[in-house]
């Protein structure tokens, strides 16, 4: 295999550049070309290749986002689209193909995969809802930028002894919600993957009151339910003087922690060397410490588990 292209496709993730950085850098130190396809999918139909060097990818070790850009394309799930695709990448002569990105941007490797073009691909996502990896990257980073909201809404909503709803982000899934909820010691987390009682919230909150706490803090993934919802129901409940806030796409930006760094430099020179071996149709992940290959029918095929000894353990530490 000469020639390998890389792109980015779905939501950003904090990490991404540098696992950019890493299937750049290790491919030409493999002595190999390779190709950075802009738009994710879209730019693969559309033809928006182009040749990376070692200084394409200078300086951006730190960036959240991605340079390659990104974009979600409707056109690729149909039979011509992926043609196209596959056509424009053997006009390049490229004969592998690394895809950064969640479940949805796997789906389309696979597509391709199953059309005879090699793929691997690296979990990118700061949902962590990817099956078969502890960790996807842009996770870390997501939920230290969470915890970080947390103190400064701690501050205030002591100073006020108000209760706060923060809403996160994570889709269908709770994991967001659940590592920063710990991390930032909040009262209740809620998570697609647990049914919830508002009673039993409140009644917890109320509690809490009576032995003299000044302010609660709740975390809602976005999966369970609406942050204004949770909030007004509070209210209704419990009389506090409750506030919401929803973080959005905050939770996608910001310079990369060094663990979603790390991860994304060994994620990103695995699949290199995957497709140089001749593999295809894999995802890399971590599984403990190491970096492990597993074929994306079956991380397609799965669902990722939750962790409900650390959601058990926020409960017993927030009692
Ligand atoms: O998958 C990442 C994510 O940020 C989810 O947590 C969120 O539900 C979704 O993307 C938001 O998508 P968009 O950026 O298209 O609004």
């Amino acid at each position: 295999m000469k020639r390998i292209g890389v792109l980015t496709s779905g939501g950003d993730a904090p990490g991404m550049n540098a696992a950019i950085r890493a299937v750049v850098r290790k491919s030409i130190f493999m002595g190999r070309e390779v190709f950075g396809i802009h738009r994710g999918y879209l730019g693969l139909i559309n033809g928006e290749i182009k040749k990376m060097n070692l200084g394409s990818v200078a300086d951006i070790i730190h960036r959240g986002g991605t340079i390659l850009l990104t974009a979600r394309c409707e056109e690729f799930k149909t039979e011509e689209g992926q043609q196209k695709a596959i056509d424009n990448l053997r006009k390049y002569g490229i004969e592998g193909l690394i895809v950064i990105g969640g479940d949805g941007s796997f789906r389309g490797a696979l597509d391709l995969g199953k059309r005879g073009f090699p793929v691997i691909g690296v979990p990118g996502t700061i949902d962590n809802d990817i099956p078969c990896t502890d960790y996807s990257i842009g996770f870390d980073t997501a939920i230290n930028t969470v915890i970080e909201i947390i103190n400064k809404i701690r501050d205030t909503a002591t100073s006020h002894e108000r209760t706060f709803v923060i809403e996160v982000m994570g889709r269908d899934s709770g994991w967001i919600a659940l590592e920063s909820g710990l991390a930032g010691g909040a009262e209740s987390i809620l998570v697609p993957e647990v049914k919830f009682n508002i009673e039993q919230i409140c009644d917890k909150l109320l509690k809490g009151y009576r032995r003299g706490k000044l302010h609660s803090i709740i975390i809602v993934a976005e999966g369970a339910a609406r942050g204004f919802d949770i909030g007004e129901a509070i209210k209704e409940r419990t009389g506090f003087e409750t506030r919401v806030t929803v973080l959005g796409h905050i939770q996608r930006g910001g310079t990369p922690t060094a663990m979603d760094r790390i991860l994304a430099s060994r994620l990103g020179a695995k699949a290199v060397d995957l497709l140089i071996q001749g593999e295809r149709n894999k995802m890399v992940g971590i599984k403990g410490k190491d970096i492990v290959a597993i074929d994306l029918d079956k991380v397609l095929s799965e669902k990722k588990e939750f962790d409900f000894n650390i959601y058990e353990l926020a409960n017993t530490l927030s009692i």
